[in-house]
C-alpha cells in the first residue's frame, strides 16, 4: 500500500480538491482506495457524501487509538472508494495524537493496518506546520503540494521544504504541482513556461483556474462525474496518470 498525502501550510490551494479527484480516478481504474480527511473542516467528507452518516463516532478519538479505524470507515457511492470522515473533533489532532503515546510515528502505525484492504490510502491534511503535520510527513511515501503561481505560493512552498529538511524525515518525496492556473495572467504563464527552481521534482500537469471545480460543492462529486470533458476533468485525468507513475501501485 502506497500513502499519499495532500498539504500545503497555505490554506485555499486546493489540496482538497485534488484529493478528493485523485482519490476518485484511482477507483475508478479499481484500486482500492482509502482517503482520510484529516481537516476538521470535513470537505472531503462532504464531496464525497459522507459527513452526515457518522452515528455518533468521534473521528477524533481514533486518533487516540480509543476505537478502530474500521468503525468510522465510510463506502462512497462509488465502488472501491472509502471514506475515513472528518468531524469537528479532528480540530486538536495534535493533541490527540500526543495522547495516544508513539510520538510523530503514532499516525502511519494507525494506517498501516490499512493495507490490508486498500493499495492507495490518500490524506487530505488542514494547512499547518503543526505536529499533525509532523505526523503526516512521517506517514506519507508521497506529499503532493498544490501550488498557486505566484511569489507568496512559492514562498509558501519554500518554507514547508525548508522545514521537512530541517526535521530529516527520510523517505518522503515532496512534489509540488501547479494548481488555479488562469492563462490570462502574465506571472501564471511566466511560471508555467520558466518553471521556478522550486518545481523541478514537480508534476508537469496543471490545473487550470475553472468554475467546474468550485462546482463540486453544488454536485458533491469529483469534476470527472459532473463535467468530464471540460478542461479541468481531463487536468485531473492526466494528473492522477502523472502521480500514478511516480507511485508504481
Ligand atoms: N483549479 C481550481 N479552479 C477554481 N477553483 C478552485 C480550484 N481548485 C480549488 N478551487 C476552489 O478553491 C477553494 C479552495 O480549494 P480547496 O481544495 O478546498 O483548498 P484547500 O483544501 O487547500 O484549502 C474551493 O472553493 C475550491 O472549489
Ligand atoms: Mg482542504
Amino acid at each position: 500500500m502506497k500513502t499519499i498525502a495532500f498539504y500545503n501550510l497555505k490554506g485555499g490551494v486546493g489540496k482538497t480538491a485534488t484529493a478528493v479527484n485523485m482519490a476518485w480516478h484511482a477507483a475508478r481504474w479499481k484500486h482500492r482506495t482509502l482517503l482520510w480527511d484529516l481537516d476538521p473542516q470535513g470537505a472531503a467528507s462532504f464531496y464525497l457524501g459522507v459527513d452526515q452518516d457518522n452515528p455518533g463516532y468521534k473521528a477524533g478519538s481514533l486518533l487516540k487509538g480509543k476505537q478502530p479505524v474500521g468503525r468510522l470507515k465510510r463506502e462512497t457511492r462509488w465502488p472501491h472508494l472509502d471514506v475515513v470522515p472528518a468531524d469537528i473533533s479532528m480540530r486538536n489532532a495534535d493533541v490527540k495524537l500526543a495522547e495516544s503515546g508513539g510520538g510523530k510515528n503514532r499516525l502511519k502505525e494507525l494506517i498501516a493496518p490499512f493495507g490490508e484492504s486498500y493499495e492507495l490510502t490518500l490524506l487530505d491534511c488542514p494547512p499547518t506546520l503543526s505536529p499533525l503535520a509532523e505526523s503526516v510527513f512521517a506517514a506519507a511515501d508521497y506529499l503532493f503540494v498544490p501550488v498557486i503561481p505566484t511569489h507568496l505560493s512559492l514562498r509558501a512552498f519554500e518554507q514547508v521544504l525548508d522545514w521537512i529538511d530541517g526535521k530529516k524525515i527520510k523517505n518522503l518525496q515532496v512534489v509540488p504541482f501547479f494548481n488555479m492556473v488562469d492563462r490570462r495572467r502574465d506571472l501564471h504563464v511566466q511560471m508555467l513556461v520558466k518553471r521556478p527552481a522550486l518545481m523541478k521534482n514537480g508534476l508537469k500537469t496543471w490545473i487550470p483556474y475553472s468554475t467546474h471545480v468550485e462546482q463540486m460543492g453544488d454536485h458533491r462529486a469529483p469534476v470527472g462525474e459532473f463535467a468530464p470533458y471540460t478542461p479541468a476533468a481531463q487536468a485531473f485525468r492526466a494528473l492522477w496518470f502523472e502521480v500514478l507513475g511516480r507511485l508504481k501501485l
